[in-house]
């Protein structure tokens, strides 16, 4: 049975509880990190808990574990679940943090920030998508825009996300992939992903101002860089992605994923262009993984 780190303790899924009460219920407050495996080990554990601190700060929640505890808790959670996969499977672990309940309600629970850490095959989430890898997805702008960082800001991992799932909800098939605009019209981002795209042979990222900074993003970034092609931040337009020869997605679950048309036009050729896949092999060397084999491997397998 898998098991759930829960403020220090090991406790079994159907065990951990955290109150009705909880400000992460009543307001959307609480912050959290999402990673993942290669090879059953954890990737930038060290990143995501460090941009856990600063999510935290921001937003005057004091972390109740240090980032050592919270990295020996998350080798434990790790331990615990591996006997819950198999071995071609990789964990998809989760890190919640709330503040706890308002005072109102403290009669009813103690008062306290909480931590919790949960993990699960990641292929529930990639299953009967591997073919995205070969294919694309396709982008779109919704209607929904991002709200900006002098409003809320995003750099925050925060679960406040309602405008993020509205933005998901404009999709119309699975593979349609919302490329947020922040008010001025710029790109900002995805609901889970960043973005990246290739004009000219230069690779470009929107400005770090009004998008999380994404650990993958920065990855790409870092490849890039040994690739002697560091990528470019700066505001970019859908004109832009109209006119890329190439575009992609950075984020955990499918660390990059191509993405081939804009707005039901096609971007460059309307399928992952050299620059994308080099990027997906050189990532798959470094981690000792090929995630997109090993996703394809994951299409037909069933759920436990
Ligand atoms: C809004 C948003 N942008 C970008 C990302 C990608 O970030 P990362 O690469 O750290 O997973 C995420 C990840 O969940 C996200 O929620």
């Amino acid at each position: 049975m898998r098991q759930i780190w829960l403020n220090g303790e090991l406790l079994p899924e159907s065990e951990a509880r955290v109150s009705v009460y909880d400000d992460a219920l009543m307001f959307g407050s609480m912050v959290f990190e999402m990673l993942r495996t290669f090879n059953l080990r954890p990737f930038k554990l060290r990143e995501h808990l460090e941009r856990l601190r600063a999510s935290a700060e921001m937003t005057g929640l004091s972390l109740p574990y240090t980032l050592d505890e919270l990295e020996y808790a998350h080798d434990q959670l790790l331990e615990a679940n591996r006997p819950t996969v198999g071995p071609t499977d990789e964990l998809r672990t989760l890190i919640n943090v709330s503040r706890g309940t308002l005072p109102i309600y403290h009669r009813i629970v103690p008062k306290g920030a909480w931590a919790m850490m949960m993990a699960f095959p990641l292929r529930w989430v990639l299953e009967g998508t591997s073919s995205w890898y070969d294919t694309g997805v396709d982008g779109f702008i919704p209607v929904q825009r991002t709200i900006p960082a002098q409003l809320m800001d995003p750099k925050i991992k925060h679960r406040s996300r309602l405008y993020l799932k509205l933005a998901a909800l404009e999709a119309k098939k699975p593979s349609d992939w919302p490329i947020l605009l922040d008010p001025d019209g710029f790109l900002a981002e995805s609901t889970g992903a960043n973005v990246f795209l290739v004009k000219k042979g230069r690779v470009y990222t929107p400005e770090p101002r009004n998008c999380l900074r994404g650990i993958s993003r920065q990855y790409v970034m870092d490849l890039l860089a040994r690739q002697s092609r560091p990528a470019v931040e700066k505001n970019l337009e859908p004109y832009d992605l109209h006119e890329a020869e190439e575009a992609f997605f950075a984020c955990t679950p499918y660390s990059i994923l191509p993405c081939v048309s804009l707005n039901g036009r096609l971007i460059g050729e309307g399928k992952p262009g050299p620059v994308t896949k080099g990027l997906m092999q050189h990532w798959s060397q470094n981690v000792g993984c090929d995630f997109v084999k090993q996703a394809k491997g994951w299409d037909h397998a069933g759920r436990t």
